[in-house]
Order: structure tokens, then sequence, then C-alpha cells
């Protein structure tokens, strides 16, 4: 037997309003123009998400908790933890009868230890069982489910969060089948009877559903999943969620009815979350459109990465998460941040402030070309100088002012659009968000300011956000 787990920490308070204001990349002075409704710009991953009442969490190796690159970012950003195979079957009940929490206390406590939280994984499942239980059948394994549902839900009592009941017991493909596995051959009621169990081993527990290939609504293994949820929640099988474990990759891509699955599961009556996330590639743009998913479903519990670093990923060479080998923050990161931020959440300039923005690769000032004043004049990267060309004020209504009565404009709303000076008239095309990670984004478009090049007239326009040092910004 290991060591006895600590009692789970109080759960966080939600903080949905009333927030207080930081300092962002863009901010000038000490009078700030904030949406009534904005939030300041949290700087991690936990504290972003929690300003909406989620989490932001990430699998834990109980191997790497030596580590202290790892220990430090996974202590710093995230506020919720899974054991990324400690709390498996085959770790917990080595031998038919003898637990053994040893590994998972070591998660566990390490979590609690740090202010996090802990989602359970996993009781039931057709992979990862020990030797003895895989050449169980009949009724005698269905005891041992129920033996094992008992025994690591005991020892973890009133301590978890959220447990996988049962893990991915649908086929993948076109059948919409339930996975051929020992337990589905123990009866067709294997699923129900775990998460009767469940429930009345630790009531305090949230009871999921995890699957993958279960995020695009279009799927007939997704369909299936959503049938088998419908009808437990008609029948009063005790279920609170689903969990999409989201791992994106070429044969299995994100697709934007994400967001429909999530809300039409929600719909049922159960909580949703997002447990396992990586996506290959680690693109910007897909990160924040999962994150900005869970954003716009009330019942998006929260967001788990599967793992820290791409070195600790089970898909290292896929390059799927959010920090680098070496502990640095990948652009993926600020793209979460920022949507978990709200998208536009970087402490605007001071209002009725004026300052020179500066371009992050090139060092050089967003520069009205030529020191024109017509209507249309190009804007441009140019030596920072201090002249009235370069000298813009953030107004409370969102846009950047030259000359006093000239706008910063977006001529159009497709990548490459013409970014210029135009009289104010308050148009979208004339409104930028100011973000955290210093990215300006038109209102209009939702496409970043960006300079094509780094050199003396570089044209500056708008295109899609990669968040690359281009399309960085900073007021001196
Ligand atoms: O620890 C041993 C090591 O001592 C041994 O030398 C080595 C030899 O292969 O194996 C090591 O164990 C491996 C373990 O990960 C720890 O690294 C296992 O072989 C390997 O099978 C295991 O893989 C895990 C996999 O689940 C098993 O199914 C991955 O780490 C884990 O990320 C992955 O997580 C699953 C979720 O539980 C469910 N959803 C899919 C997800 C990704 O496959």
């Amino acid at each position: 037997m290991g060591s006895h787990a600590l009692p789970r920490p109080a759960l966080r308070q939600r903080i949905r309003g009333g927030c207080g204001r930081g300092r962002g990349v863009l901010g000038l002075g000490a009078t700030l123009s904030t949406p009534p409704t904005a939030h300041a710009a949290e700087s991690t991953l936990g504290a972003a998400a929690a300003q909406s009442g989620r989490y932001f969490g990430t699998a834990i190796a109980a191997g790497r908790l030596s580590d202290s690159t790892y220990t430090s970012i996974a202590s710093r950003e995230f506020n919720m933890v899974t054991a990324e195979n400690e709390m498996k079957i085959d770790a917990t009940e080595p031998q038919r009868g003898q637990f053994d929490f040893s590994a998972g206390d070591r998660v566990y406590n390490w979590a609690v230890q740090n202010g996090k939280e802990v989602r359970g994984h996993t009781l039931a499942w057709h992979s990862q069982q020990p030797y003895w239980m895989q050449s169980l059948s009949g009724s005698d394994l269905r005891q041992a489910m129920i033996d094992h549902i008992n025994g690591v839900m005991n020892h973890y009592k009133g301590k978890i969060a959220q447990w996988d009941v049962v893990n991915e017991a649908f086929e993948d493909g076109n059948s919409g089948a339930r996975r051929d596995s020992n337990l589905q051959r123990t009866g067709n009621d294997w699923i129900e009877v775990a998460f009767r169990t469940a429930r009345a081993a630790d009531p305090s527990a949230k009871l999921c559903y995890n699957d993958y290939n279960i995020e695009n609504w279009t799927w007939a293994k997704t369909q299936a999943v959503y049938n088998m949820v419908r009808d437990f929640k008609q029948r009063g099988v005790p279920i609170d969620c689903v969990g999409f474990q989201s791992h994106f990759n070429s044969g299995s891509p994100y697709d934007s009815n994400f967001r429909t699955t999530l809300q039409s599961f929600a719909a049922l009556g159960v909580d949703v979350a997002i447990t396992e996330l990586d996506i290959q590639g680690a693109s910007p743009t897909t990160y924040a459109n999962v994150v900005n998913d869970c954003l716009a479903v009330s019942r998006c519990l929260g967001i788990t990465v599967w793992g820290v670093r791409d070195t600790d990923s089970w898909r290292s060479g896929d390059t799927p998460l959010l920090f680098n080998g070496d502990g640095s923050k990948k652009p993926a990161y600020s793209a979460v941040l920022d949507a978990l931020n709200g998208g536009s959440s970087g402490e605007p300039p001071e209002d009725g402030g004026s300052g020179q923005i500066k371009n992050a690769a090139s060092g050089r000032c967003l520069d009205v070309s030529g020191a024109g004043t017509a209507d249309g004049t190009a804007v441009q990267l140019y030596d920072c100088h201090g002249g009235t060309n370069q000298q813009w004020t953030y107004t409370d209504a969102g846009e950047f002012r030259v000359y006093g009565n000239k706008c910063l404009d977006a001529g159009g709303t497709g990548n490459g659009a013409r970014v210029q000076i135009y009289s104010c008239w308050g148009g979208d095309n004339q409104k930028w968000r100011v973000n955290s990670d210093g990215t300006i984004v038109g209102v209009q478009s939702g496409l970043c300011l960006d300079a094509a090049g780094t050199g003396n007239s570089t044209p500056v326009q708008l295109y899609t956000c990669s968040y690359a040092d281009n399309q960085r910004w900073t007021v001196s």
C-alpha cells in the first residue's frame, strides 16, 4: 500500500466579474481606459481560466516530478492535474485485491501541495489492464471491475473533482458500435454498472465518460456516445460529465463543429471538459479555437493539456504542446493565454495618452508615410524619431488617433489588407483590440496588425494572427 493521499483543497473561488487591473504590454500611464466588463490580463493559464470559473490543467507524470524545470512550469501555470498513468488499473491494482497507490499518491500529493485540484483517470478501460485482469471474463471480470472501482474510489474518496469512470468504450470508424473488449463481452450494461458503482463509492466526485475522436459532431463515434449519454440521462444512470480527449492530428483534425458537439452534449444535462488536449504542430490558431469553443459553452468545466513540454508528450515527435523542451513558451501558449483572457485582455494604453508604437521584430515604429495627412496615406515601419506622424493616441473607443482627428484604418478585411490613416468616423475598421501578448487585432476583421518585413518603409497590413514578433507591438 502506498502513502495516504492528502485531503482535496477547497474548490477555488469562481471569479466572474469585478476584476482589478494589471499592466499590459502597451500600458502607458496611470489612467487606463478599460471597458467596464473587461478583466485584467492574467499572466498564467490557470489564473486566466479562473476568470470565467474554469480551470486549465495538465497531465503530470510521477517520474518527472524530480525535474525542476518541469515542476516550476507545472506549478506556475496549471490549476488542475491528471495523473498521466499512475491512477490507471495496472498501476493501482497490480495483483487482484492488492492495491498500490504509491505512484498515484505522488502525483495527487504534489498537486494538492501546489494548490491544484485533481481529475482521476481512469477506472474501467480495455487498455492498461494488469495481466490478471486481462485473462478474466464474464461475471468474474465484472466483479473484478466493481471491486477495482470501489478500491480506488474509496482511497481517494472526497478528494477528486472528476473521475473518468469509463474510458474509450466505443469503436473508431463508421460503425458507431461499442469497442470489442473483455469488459464489453461481460454484457452491454458494463458501462452503466461502472457508473452506478462509482456514484455509490464517492458521491462527491463528478463522474465522466471519456473518449477520443468524439469531437467532430458529424462522426459516427460522436453520435454513438451522444446517444449513450442521452439514454443514461433518460434512465437515470448517474453520469455528470463527458471528457473530450481532443488529441488532434492529421488523421483526426480539429473541426469548427467541435463547439456544436460541446453544446449538444451540454444540452443533454451533463458538463463537458476537454481532457487530454494536444495538437500536432501546435497551431496557435487551432489552440485558440479550442479554448474559445470551451469558453462559449457554459457547461464546459475546463481544459487539460496532455503534458507540459513537447518532450513530455506521448507524441513528442508531433511537438503538440504549449512549451518547448527547454521550458520556453511556444506561440500556442500566447494564443491560449490570450483566448482565456477574453481575446482582448491586454491593458489598453492610457486613454488620451500618446506614444510611439514599436514593432518587436524590427524595433521600428508605426509611421504615417511621408508625414502625410491625407485620407488614405499608408502606414509603414520607419526608424523611431518621435515625430508627430509617429505619435498615436489610444481612445476609449478603441481607436488609434494621429494628428488629433485621423485614425489608424483598415482598408479591407482580408490577409494583406492595407493599413492607412483616414478621418475618424467610428467604424469597426478603425477600432483595435490590444492584447496581452502585444498583438493588435482589428475589430472588424479579427486579423492582426502585421509588418511584412523589418526595413524602413515596410508596409503595415492586416494578417492572420501568427503570434510571431512581426505582429507584436509595444508603446515607448
Ligand atoms: O515506465 C515504463 C518504463 O519503465 C519502460 O521502460 C517503458 C518501456 O516501454 O515503458 C514505460 O511505461 C510506459 C508509460 O507510458 C510511461 O511512459 C508504457 O510503456 C506506455 O504504454 C505508457 O503510455 C501511456 C499510454 O497512455 C498507455 O496507454 C502514455 O504515457 C499516456 O500518455 C497515454 O495516455 C492515454 C490516456 O490514458 C487515454 N487517452 C489516450 C492517451 C494517449 O495514448
